[in-house]
């Protein structure tokens, strides 16, 4: 290539066509060109410093060229010179999302999926961040994973949450403890059956990641049932299509009611990524509030939220097993459908103590663990 070659840049008016290292020619807006020229960035704090909102004419390159495989523009009024590397602007080229390490595929899992979990010990964790790397990348894989080991302490659940995120607080506060209560203000918090939920629907943005460490676990019964609501789902899809649309289109409304508060919020019960791919549900029949819907579109929703409701029931998709003291099943709340059979509150001792995070901070641990980013050099 020519060092210097003003041939592979034409300026026109509202932006400049260039040629890339592969021969193409793509076309970049100045406004983006002038916002996205490196020194637009602090490299300390990392964010962006240039503020083009102060910019009275839009920008205009007095001139433009290739040189060493990059762009080089020299701006119209300021003089300010810009250089982008070739191979930088054509991961922008097509106009297409940036790359995101954390956007893996989703396994969809069945019934059998108990011996095929997701292991891993928490002082293992607690050592090893490429470990950990691992455990966030099943989370976001197949949606749910098991940690051994754990300490028999409050601070043992606080700590494992630390090595993906912050704690999430709920309307229950930062954590919860499931074991009989005698004046029980939650289903959990009984020794009935728990039918097939995700948790705290009634918030504008249920909690992402959900860790249930259980400390104790004795009793009869009680088994634990879990299901992948993207493999419902789907399957839902497959079979009845017009239900499964209603399902993604119509919100309904959810609520948390007690004397101290009146939480209310309005979801889809099958979420879609932005993509069209089923990435999760919001389902729990004990915080459903009435459904205030024309009662002619109740028509069609009640058949259809029924219809999938029992094929949460279903054998074939829902994991059943008893989780034993010392494990912390790990699990993406808006994804993961989990229930719980009766037990015998007087057979023994069952406590389990639950908390939450983020699925973004999630991301963010996997992210940071396995890609370069753009920042990392600067680090
Ligand atoms: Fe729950």
């Amino acid at each position: 290539m020519d060092p210097v070659d003003l041939s592979q840049v034409t300026l026109k008016e509202t932006g400049l066509d260039v040629t890339l290292a592969d021969g193409s020619v793509a076309y970049f807006n100045y406004y983006w060109l002038r916002d996205n020229c490196a020194t637009s960035f602090d490299m300390e704090t990392r964010e962006r410093v240039f503020d083009i909102f102060h910019e009275e004419q839009g920008p205009k390159p007095e001139s433009a060229m290739v040189r060493d495989g990059a762009l080089e523009v020299l701006w119209h009024g300021d003089c300010h010179r810009s250089v982008y590397s070739l191979d930088w602007l054509a991961m922008y080229s097509r106009g297409e999302k940036r790359h995101d390490p954390a956007a893996l595929p989703r396994k969809a899992w069945f019934s059998d999926h108990y011996p095929k979990m997701a292991r891993f010990s928490q002082p293992a964790l607690k050592a090893d961040p490429q470990l950990v790397a691992r455990w966030a990348e099943a989370l976001l894989v197949d949606g749910v994973a098991i940690v051994e080991d754990m300490p028999d302490t409050n601070e043992g659940l606080t700590e494992t949450v630390r090595l993906l995120g912050h704690v999430r607080p709920t309307y229950w506060g930062e954590y919860f403890d499931v074991y009989t209560h005698i004046k029980p203000t939650n289903l959990a918090y009984t020794a009935k059956a728990l039918e097939m939920h995700t948790d705290v629907p009634a918030e504008d943005l249920a909690p992402g990641v959900q860790f249930l460490h259980c400390r104790a676990n004795s009793v009869q019964g009680g088994d634990n049932l879990f299901l992948d609501g993207v493999a419902v789902a789907n399957e839902f899809k497959r079979l009845y299509p017009e239900d499964f649309k209603l399902l993604a289109e119509t919100e309904i409304p959810f609520y948390s009611e007690h004397d101290d508060r009146d939480v209310r919020s309005r979801q889809r019960v099958i979420e879609l990524d932005e993509f069209g791919e089923v990435s999760g549900l919001t389902i729990s029949q004990h915080m459903a509030d009435v459904f205030d819907l024309p009662q002619t579109v109740l028509d069609r929703y009640y058949p259809a939220f029924c219809r999938f409701g029992r094929m949460l029931k279903d054998p074939k998709f829902v994991m059943r097993f008893n989780i034993r003291a010392g494990e912390c099943i790990v699990f993406d709340n808006h994804r993961i459908v989990h229930g719980r059979d009766a037990y015998v509150a007087t057979s023994g001792e069952r406590f389990l103590r639950g908390t939450y995070c983020d699925r973004g901070e999630l991301r963010s641990t996997y992210r940071t663990l396995v890609s370069q980013r753009r920042f990392k050099s600067a680090a």
